[in-house]
């Protein structure tokens, strides 16, 4: 399957991703609520995109830096943090370009399931984070890949795609499912103990317009799952 190119729709999906529901009102509100207090963190974003996230922490005290595979994500990134800012052009499947226990914390929203093999980027977050250093990240929940593959094996590790909006542009995403368990157990073979798992519902602020409709619960619905984890 093709890889999902972020350079093919960058500013489409961060002028999406700004407002709406899956990123603007539900995945980043709850990454900055599992953060907490972060003044004075160093913090490093993996797959930063124009880095919606990253600037909201800085705003709250983080020293940031990030880094992306996509150039198009990083203009949009520069644009946003200014040229001075820490980001590089970087991809998580390969050695990442930071020293040993740099980080106090990683934050990476929704980018490890582009990848099949977790080994090399859980290995490398543990080196760069400090001893204790947290990683919160947040992945497609499991729940989705059966829902959308309903003859597909919850058990297995395999890649499928699915389709979706932004700003007017059809984007196809292929990502990586694994099973829950899979998740966990790449995380403490890496050195991570894992502190929470988190289901979070959309925010108390939500627009009208963009709530789930029709469900029973429309602040709380399977989208993503959430994982803080410490470098131990
Ligand atoms: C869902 S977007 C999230 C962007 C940003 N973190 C945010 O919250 O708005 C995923 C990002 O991960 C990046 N990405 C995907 N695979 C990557 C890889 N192997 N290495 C580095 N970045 C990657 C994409 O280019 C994209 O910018």
């Amino acid at each position: 399957m093709p890889k999902t190119d972020y350079d093919d729709f960058a500013a489409a999906y961060s002028a999406d991703n700004e407002v709406n529901l899956l990123n603007g009102h539900y995945e980043r509100p709850a990454m900055l609520d599992l953060a907490g207090d972060v003044a004075g963190r160093r913090i490093l974003e993996a797959g930063c995109g124009s880095a919606p996230l990253a600037a909201a922490l800085r705003d709250r005290g983080a020293i940031v830096s990030g880094f992306d595979r996509s150039t198009a994500m990083l203009d949009l990134a520069r644009r946003r943090l200014g040229e001075d800012a820490d980001l590089t052009v970087a991809d998580l499947a390969e050695p990442l370009p930071y020293a040993v226990a740099t980080f106090d914390d990683i934050v990476a929203p929704l980018v490890l399931h582009y990848l099949k093999d977790w080994t090399g980027p859980l290995t490398e977050f543990h080196r760069v984070l400090k001893p204790g250093g947290r990683l919160i990240l947040s992945l497609n929940h499991p729940f989705v890949y059966t829902a959308l593959n309903p003859d597909g094996n919850y058990f297995d590790v395999a890649e499928f795609s699915f389709d979706a909006e932004h700003a007017g542009h059809t984007v196809t995403y292929t990502i990586w499912h694994r099973p829950l368990q899979a998740m966990t157990d790449a995380f403490t073979a890496a050195g991570f103990r894992i502190a929470a798992i988190s289901e979070p519902q959309i925010a108390a602020d939500t627009p009208v317009e963009l709530r789930p409709q029709g469900v029973e619960h429309p602040a709380r619905f399977i989208s993503f799952i959430f994982f803080t984890l410490e470098a131990i």
